[in-house]
């Protein structure tokens, strides 16, 4: 679809995060498109994903660059080049800065996998097991706007799983991803279709059943 959003994605691995949004893409009326699909490390699996798919990829390495200023500038011409309005973060580790986050205001998301303000900073298997040992009884995934500080912009959605006492981070990831899977998507349709207004750092949406956002938690906790 042309009216839509233009996505480009920005990977640095896996991509299961980016394999959603294209599965929401494929259905007629998703109201955005992929655009392009950026990487940060050569010949990961999301770059397959996208080239099944049909999308055009890039690679920008940012060992290739002699400091962040010159990594950024290709990234923002790639992104610029391929028209793309919204730039979704899917598992790219690196930190962008904040001249990068300016030249893209309130037209960048990102998925964390814990409820932010709670445990930020961390990636990996690092945020899983942070939440194990605090022993939280709920955890989940955040799809916030970026902003300068990391993992600290305007929350779109957010969706909650039990934290069980059996878990190790490997299963409680595996819990979180199945709703990050359904949240991105969420997030961005919610950002295409719902008008909405930022204030402070809450997201208003004008449509009070897109403000709803539902509570997702997968129905298997066994
Ligand atoms: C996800 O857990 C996401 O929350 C975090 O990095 C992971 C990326 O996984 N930011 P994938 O590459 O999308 O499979």
């Amino acid at each position: 679809m042309s009216d839509g959003l233009k996505l480009g994605v920005l990977i640095s691995g896996r991509g299961s995060n980016l394999q959603a949004l294209i599965d929401a893409c494929a259905s007629s009326d998703y109201p955005a498109e992929i655009a392009l699909v950026i990487s940060n490390v050569p010949d990961v699996q999301g770059l397959e994903r996208a080239k099944t798919a049909g999308i055009p990829t890039a690679t920008v390495n940012h060992k290739d660059y002699s400091d962040r200023q010159a990594f950024e500038d290709v990234l923002h011409q790639h992104l610029s080049e391929a028209g793309v309005t919204l730039v979704c973060l899917a598992g790219f580790m690196r930190v962008l800065s904040p001249q990068f986050v300016e030249r893209w205001p309130d037209r960048i998301i990102n998925v964390h996998p814990s409820l932010l303000p709670a445990f930020k900073g961390l990636y990996g298997m690092g945020v899983h097991n942070a939440v194990i040992e605090s022993g939280a009884r709920i955890s989940g995934c955040t799809v916030h706007f970026v902003c300068a500080e990391v993992d600290d912009g305007p929350i779109i959605v957010q969706s909650a799983v039990p934290v069980l006492p059996s878990d190790t981070a490997d299963t409680l990831s595996t819990r979180v991803l199945e709703v990050e899977h359904q949240s991105y998507p969420l997030a961005v349709r919610l950002l295409a279709e719902g008008a909405y207004t930022l204030d402070g750092r809450r997201v208003i949406f004008e449509n009070s059943s897109s403000d709803a956002t539902p509570l997702i938690s997968p129905v298997r906790v066994a």
